[in-house]
């Protein structure tokens, strides 16, 4: 498996190029910020960015992935729009169990690069991937008006 760009740093793991991502970067890269949900795309737990995009990471080989660049919820915070959403996230305090928040982050961070300024229905359209157990949504929503007004 050719090397891997995984927050800024090229990484040689020890992974076969059909190994799932989510796999490689939990039990392979110790980045275990990110969660197993379901495991067939249906959580949004698990989301990541690939060069930008949010990516469901359980169903994405690793192969796929050479010479892209790969973002986690641990180096999200770097990013100026993953920093104002991770901030509205504690201002509000968003998560309850927090076992969905790290997909929630990179998922609504996505969006707001995408759309810097989204209403209700682009919210819901861009975060309805992402399942919340203990039912954080409106708080979900809530927050992302709050990082889409803050510069
Ligand atoms: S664990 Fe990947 S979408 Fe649920
Ligand atoms: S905060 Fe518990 S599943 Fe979302």
């Amino acid at each position: 498996m050719p090397a891997l760009q995984i927050n800024g740093k090229t990484l040689n793991l020890d992974v076969t190029d059909d190994m799932p991502l989510l796999w490689a970067l939990r039990d392979v890269a110790g980045l275990t910020g990110t969660k197993f949900g379901c495991g067939v795309s249906l959580c949004g737990a698990c989301t990541v960015h690939v060069d930008g995009q949010a990516v469901r990471s359980c169903v994405t080989p690793v192969g796929s992935l050479a010479g892209k660049q790969i973002v986690t919820i641990e180096a999200i915070g770097d990013d100026p729009v993953g920093a104002r959403v991770q901030e509205a996230w504690r201002k509000i305090d968003v998560v309850q169990c927090g076992y969905c928040q790290s997909g929630q982050v990179m998922a609504a961070t996505a969006l707001l690069r995408a759309k810097p300024a989204p209403t209700d229905a682009e919210i819901d359209a861009g975060m309805s991937g992402n399942i919340c157990r203990c039912g954080t949504y409106g708080r979900i929503r809530a927050a992302i008006k709050i990082a889409a007004t803050t510069k």
